[in-house]
């Protein structure tokens, strides 16, 4: 069914794994993950970024098919489609309005006083009717469609603030931006894990580690022991389908047909994700 993300991200802190949030940038990618899910028995969140959403359609479109390939798979297994980085309360509500059971506001380039106000708003309209909602404080590092953060921009959240925000809004769960970096990580990634395990025991909620792709495993499984209860992936899944279809490309230069190379582009996000479930340890947890 689709749901919120709140009670599948409480079992999995409770229980010890992580939900990965999927992003989907088309057909080929929604049908991946839910496929992958279903096999799995694993819930699910799809993540959309706003970039994504105006990319193939709109929100609505998207929540359509979701339901028609749900309906279409017999997915059984708990799915969100969440907002991923919501920029502002309108979008948080126009996903919301379309039918998102989950949404993330990223006010973390506003001063902390401001993210919290913005982010209270969002929450009292999301809880009224069953959505559940992200923040997010410090800056995440590196691109992901619109939003670009320098490494000289980009900061580790401070585990009071973090307390402050999370207790004065309300949110379901939280991203303390500790170190990861959206798309290719340069060189090894350098996670704030002291500071994860004060904000879990200042907060409470579980936790979300955005940046998933090229995290070494040693990590996740810490991060996941200090309460990190959503992964976040995306590019991890552009690089392994692009990798198919180049492949196909390469290998045939008469290839017309866009099935011929999307197809295997799909089963390549599939395996991709299938492997992060089990690596997250969601598999067989729906
Ligand atoms: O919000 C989405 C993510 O944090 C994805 O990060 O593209 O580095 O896997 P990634
Ligand atoms: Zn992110």
């Amino acid at each position: 069914p689709l749901v919120s993300m709140k009670e599948m991200l409480i079992k999995g802190k409770e229980e010890g794994y992580a939900v990965g949030q999927f992003n989907i940038n088309n057909l080929e990618f929604t049908q991946a993950i839910l496929q992958a899910a279903q096999e799995e028995n694993s819930p699910v969140i799809l993540g959309v970024s706003e970039g994504a959403a105006r990319y193939m359609g709109g929100f609505k479109l998207i929540v359509t098919m979701v339901k028609e390939l749900m309906e279409e798979y017999d997915v059984t297994v708990p799915v969100a489609i969440h907002l991923d980085h919501g920029s502002s309360l309108e979008k948080c509500v126009q996903a919301i309005h379309a039918g998102f059971t989950s949404v993330m506001i990223d006010g973390s380039h506003h001063p902390l006083e401001e993210n919290i106000e913005l982010t209270k708003r969002v929450v009292q309209i999301a809880h009224a009717v069953g959505v559940s909602v992200e923040a997010e404080l410090g800056r995440i590092g590196g691109q992901e469609d619109d939003l670009t953060v320098d490494a000289a921009d980009a900061f580790y959240a401070i585990p009071s603030e973090c307390d402050q925000l999370v207790r004065e809004t309300g949110v379901d769960c939280f991203a303390p931006a500790l170190g990861s970096v959206h798309g290719p990580y340069k060189g090894e990634p350098n996670l704030g894990f002291d500071r994860m395990k004060e904000v879990m025991e200042l907060t409470g909620v579980p936790l979300v580690l955005h940046g998933g792709t090229g995290i070494p495993t040693k990590d996740i499984k810490k991060a996941i022991s200090l309460g990190s209860a959503k992964i976040n992936v995306n590019t991890e899944s552009q690089i392994s389908s692009t990798q198919a279809v180049r492949d196909v490309l390469n290998n045939d230069g008469e290839v017309y047909d866009p099935r011929k190379f999307l197809g295997p582009a799909r089963d390549a996000i599939k395996e991709t994700v299938r492997g992060k479930m089990r690596e997250f340890g969601s598999s067989g947890k729906a």
